[in-house]
């Protein structure tokens, strides 16, 4: 009797060793004369777990993990004797908390396919969204994105409907849909974790947005440091193409789309989106003045849509289910799901996708389980690099785009990074700074000038050099970058230094701060 396997071929669980778990079970099946399929299939998201091993039974997958080569003979020995009791064994895979108490719409089919297989695709859904636009009008398809409520999951949650229907309305013999799969935010991998696991759900969403605004032509600007990412992502787009999903007539529709592979320049403001126009078109990653918007004058000076991974992953849900049954989820102004990345010193680190509305402390202790150390938790980085420290008295707050930013806060793409009470909230406002002057494009001078200023000074009041005076400096400092620079990577480098030193002032040896500055707003 054929048994079938799934072994991850995920970053996070080739990092943790799973190529050589999948040699093993090759192995001692060859031995045993076992006849074994392995699917290397994506992340189920339980990163703590990784190398997650699930093996198909008549009750369904059950899961092992981590699982190590030596663990292998006495998995299949437990796997053989139909459910004896293995010390790696969590039960059936959708049964474990972490998992079943999420809201996976986007990643509804991720780690549970093969990555590579349409069949296995469509078996799952896949491609009844762009069969249903296929038989769709244009502006019919970007209403029901409208209406869904979408809002671009890259950082800055632009309505996603509203930037399809002015790419629509902008005249012009060649348009462009990019796909934003940079993905630098520290502690970040959703976009990774979706490219690896369920590639051609990223297709589907770019020939939808195609067929939404246009565009016959489109390209997946991939991080540099994501090679698996990029390999999948090659072999998916091959897969499509001959099983007639991409190119000259998809589906015999008479419709063209199709799509290119570009791998990023490794710099974190070519994640901006008009520095990776800049970068696409072969120059150095710097950003451009806007307007115009790209959806006027974007690549190659065509109108183009440019989204974020998760963003293009959930219009084939919402083409499929209809705009009403994304809206169902989420709060207020934030519809639907947002899939969060639980990272940093935390017990249970992982993918949740969850609608809009939950707090942070439901993520940190219902599904992250507190923190790995053990110690207590002290602060949380929400949003990335340029996210706000929150401390315990804001952990209540819900996780919603217009709850966050009452708060000088922000979600960003969904990263949150914990730290225990062993953090120095000085050093890693030094660190945020720093970032931003590494990083900076150099382009306009609040950001190139004032964040090597910036690190200087909180260098000093960590030195002890007249504290008081140079925090009050630092604060007018974090107003002018918020106020006078041209993108977000100086304009929101504020968030994580004035957070740290309104909510932790002893770490940088002063007394607390009475009242919050200016909110900065992201751009
Ligand atoms: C410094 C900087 C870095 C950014 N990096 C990314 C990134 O890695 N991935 C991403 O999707 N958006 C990133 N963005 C946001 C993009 O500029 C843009 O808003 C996004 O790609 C639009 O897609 P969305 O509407 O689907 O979110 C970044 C923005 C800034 C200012
Ligand atoms: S804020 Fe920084 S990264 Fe953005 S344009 Fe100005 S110099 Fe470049």
């Amino acid at each position: 009797m054929e048994r079938t396997l799934y072994v991850p071929q995920d970053t996070a669980a080739l990092a943790m060793g799973a190529d050589a778990v999948a040699d093993a079970f090759r192995a001692e099946a060859a031995r045993h004369g076992l006849d074994l399929r392995i699917v290397r299939n994506g992340s189920r998201g339980l990163l703590w777990l990784e190398p997650l091993v699930e093996i198909a039974t008549p009750a369904g997958r059950i899961a092992y993990g981590p699982v190590a080569p030596e663990d292998v003979p006495s998995i299949l020995d437990a796997a053989c004797t139909d459910g004896a009791a293995h010390p790696l064994c969590h039960g059936p895979t959708d049964e474990i908390p972490f998992l079943k108490n999420q809201e996976r719409l986007t990643f509804a089919r991720v780690g549970l396919i093969d990555p590579l297989s349409i069949p296995d695709y469509e078996a799952h859904g896949g491609f009844a969204g762009l069969r249903q636009a296929l038989g769709m009008a244009p502006g019919a398809i970007v209403d029901a994105v409208t209406e869904s409520g979408l809002r671009g999951r890259g950082g800055a949650a632009f309505p996603t409907g509203v930037k399809w229907r002015t790419v629509l309305q902008t005249p012009a013999a060649q348009k462009y849909v990019v796909c934003n799969a940079d993905e630098g935010d520290s502690g970040t991998f959703s976009d990774r974790m979706l490219m690896e696991g369920d590639p051609c759900a990223l297709i589907e969403g770019m020939a939808i947005a195609g067929l939404a605004v246009g565009a016959t032509r489109g390209y997946i600007y991939v991080r540099s440091e994501y090679p698996q990412a990029e390999r999948v992502l090659a072999g998916a787009l091959q897969a499509a193409r001959e099983a007639g999903w991409l190119g000259g007539d998809i589906q015999g529709s008479g419709r063209a789309f199709d799509i290119e592979l570009r791998r990023g320049a490794g710099a974190y403001i070519c994640g901006e989106e008009t520095s990776l126009l800049e970068s696409l078109e072969g120059r150095r990653g710097l950003v451009r003045a806007k307007p115009p918007l790209p959806a006027v004058r974007g690549l190659f000076g065509c109108p183009t849509v440019i989204n974020n991974v998760i963003s293009l992953a959930t219009a084939p849900f919402i083409l499929a289910r209809g705009a009403q049954a994304y809206r169902d989820f989420g709060m207020g102004r934030s519809r639907g799901t947002l899939p969060f990345q639980l990272a940093g010193n935390i017990r249970q680190g992982g993918l949740v996708e969850k609608a809009f509305g939950l707090t942070l402390r439901e993520l940190l202790y219902g599904f992250g389980g507190g923190s790995a150390s053990g110690r207590p938790l002290r602060a949380v980085q929400v949003g990335g690099p340029l996210g706000a420290y929150l401390p315990e008295s804001q952990w209540d707050t819900p996780l919603d785009y217009e709850a966050f930013l009452a708060i000088s806060a922000m979600l960003g793409h969904g990263g949150v990074v914990a730290f225990d009470d062993t953090a120095d909230m000085a050093a890693l406002a030094e660190y945020a700074m720093e970032f931003c002057a590494i990083e900076s494009c150099g382009k306009c001078t609040p950001c190139r000038i004032g964040s090597v200023r910036g690190t200087e000074v909180i260098r000093a009041i960590r030195d002890g050099q007249d504290r008081e005076t140079r925090a009050e400096l630092l604060r007018d400092l974090c107003d002018t970058m918020m106020a006078g620079s041209l993108c977000a990577l100086g304009g929101m480098t504020p968030y994580p230094v004035l957070s740290a030193l309104r909510h932790f002032p002893e770490d940088f040896g002063l007394s607390p701060v009475p009242a919050p500055r200016t909110a900065p707003q992201p751009a």
